[in-house]
């Protein structure tokens, strides 16, 4: 694709032509495959957190020339780090972000997950910052906003794939009002990244963005299956973000159990021991760990998120490979003297409220030819359209609670995501859940359908809903929906 290999170029900028420098000697050098860096010690992105109720930032998006898996690697980053820097705030706190855009392109930023106002200079996804300029953010975080795990990244339309793909993102932490009883608290940033033998950023193909684009390297923080070293007995809060532009990670502990204590920021009612949670693109959980002696690993195992039957001639569906994200070694023994982890949140159940309107979105492909039509011919739209910024597809009332039917149409999985308000998935494939689950970001199966109840409590203001699948949401599955 002529105009994606151009975004990629420009992505790069300044740090490509570095790249070409270095590289002069480098025949070798490009030759040289990826070492994967095991064994390295887990690093997490720095810390920039809240004083007396606001933080203050500058974030600037530029291209940056870091080591990635052992090699020197030509990405985009937020303030010269991959992730960016954790913004760590508290329930009322007031988020102020000056974003600086380096790239040689458009960019703007979304604060994943938070429930704050989407109008003005808040997560406004409409916004539009041209290259060299930057822009004022301020965001409010209700006094009850809930605590927990959220993340930002680029919203620009037509381009949000390729700058996250380059390495623009980083997390959010809403803390806890008091501390949780545990030995320590990890984040783990989980992304993909393709990369040329001589470290820039190699372009997907027309078919790799049909199906998503997913990177040839799995990065946990940057890097290549680090190493996390722990007591036995230490009790461990894994907060892990899937910050890939596709890839699902169907994650599992080696041996153990895995206990949920939260779904993309939303507590459970308590902890949730089971086998394996499946993140879909955006998706974020927070997980507890008890380390026991010896080695493990966490898996994100294969997963299938559709097939291409009747599609693209074949029957090859997306199918995601395995691979190990970090090892877990435990040594030694101790007791934690920790107390017991009882419930952690009372999730509100909006089946007790009464419902003001029922709607239908419906994510499909389609297969034709003129214009909106994105690689390959594909059409990606929801109720049939392909997202236009200045059309309102839904038009909801502030104070009231709605219920979604998602359907798919399609013969691939596609993670809807609503920004704003979260969503209570209530029934799957005519399967009804139990308690309460909350998400933001919900993977409705290939042909299936999911219903979900959102309370547009609060908020007026335009903001969107898309695939999470970033390069179907560029290619124009995204609508708008208007809160009044
Ligand atoms: Cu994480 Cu609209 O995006
Ligand atoms: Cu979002
Ligand atoms: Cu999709």
């Amino acid at each position: 694709m002529k105009t994606l290999s151009r975004r990629q170029a420009l992505v790069l900028g300044a740090a490509g032509t570095a790249a070409v420098a270095v590289g002069g000697g480098g025949l070798l050098w490009a030759q040289a495959p990826f070492r994967a860096e095991t064994g390295e010690r887990l690093k997490e992105p720095g810390n920039l957190s809240s004083q007396g109720r606001v933080l203050k930032l500058r974030l600037e998006a530029a291209p940056a020339r870091i080591m990635v898996a052992g090699r020197p690697a030509s990405v985009a980053a937020y303030n010269g780090s991959l992730p960016g820097p954790t913004l760590r705030l508290r329930p009322g706190d007031r988020l102020r972000v000056v974003l600086v855009n380096r790239l040689d392109m458009a960019t703007n930023l979304h604060v994943h997950g938070l429930h704050v106002s989407p109008t003005g200079n808040g997560d406004n996804s409409f916004v539009r910052v041209e290259q060299g300029e930057s822009f004022d953010y301020e965001y409010d975080l209700p006094a009850n906003h809930p605590s927990g795990t959220f993340w930002y990244h680029p919203h620009h339309h037509g381009s949000v794939a390729d700058q996250l793909a380059a390495g623009l993102y980083g997390a959010i932490v809403v803390e806890d009002p008091e501390r949780f009883p545990v030995t320590r608290e990890r984040l783990l940033v989980v992304s993909d990244i393709s990369l040329t033998g001589s470290g820039s950023l190699r372009p997907p193909s027309a078919a790799e963005q049909v199906m998503g684009r997913e990177g040839e390297i799995v990065l946990v923080n940057g890097q290549v299956r680090p190493l996390l070293s722990a007591t036995a007995g230490d009790r461990e809060r894994w907060r892990v973000i899937n910050a890939c532009p596709a890839r699902y990670l169907r994650l599992q502990l080696e041996g153990s159990q895995l206990q949920v204590l939260a779904f993309d920021g939303r507590s459970l009612a308590a902890p949730a021991p089971v086998d394996e949670v499946v993140l879909a693109p955006g998706n974020r959980t927070d997980l507890l760990v008890e380390a026991v002696y010896g080695t493990t690993t966490l898996r994100a195992a294969s997963f299938d998120r559709g097939s291409m039957t009747g599609m693209m001639g074949s029957g090859q569906g997306p199918r995601t490979e395995p691979v190990d994200l970090l090892s877990l070694d435990t040594s030694g023994t101790q007791r934690s003297g920790l107390p017991p982890v009882t419930g952690t949140g009372r999730p509100r159940d909006l089946r007790k409220e009464p419902v003001a309107a029922r709607r239908r979105l419906d994510f499909s492909m389609g297969m034709g030819m003129g214009s909106g039509m994105g690689p390959g011919g594909m059409s990606f739209t929801i109720n049939g359209e392909v997202f236009d910024a200045g059309r309102i597809d839904e038009i909801v009332s502030v104070g009231s609670v709605e219920e979604w039917t998602l359907t798919n149409s399609s013969p691939m999985d596609h993670p809807m995501h609503l920004h704003v308000w979260p969503m209570q998935v209530i029934q799957q494939d005519g399967q009804s859940i139990p308690g309460p689950r909350w998400q933001d970001v919900v993977n409705i199966p290939a042909r299936s359908e999911v219903k979900v109840l959102v309370a547009f409590d609060d908020f007026p203001g335009r903001s969107v809903f898309h695939c999470h699948i970033l390069d179907h949401e560029d290619r124009g599955m995204m609508g708008v929906v208007e809160a009044r």
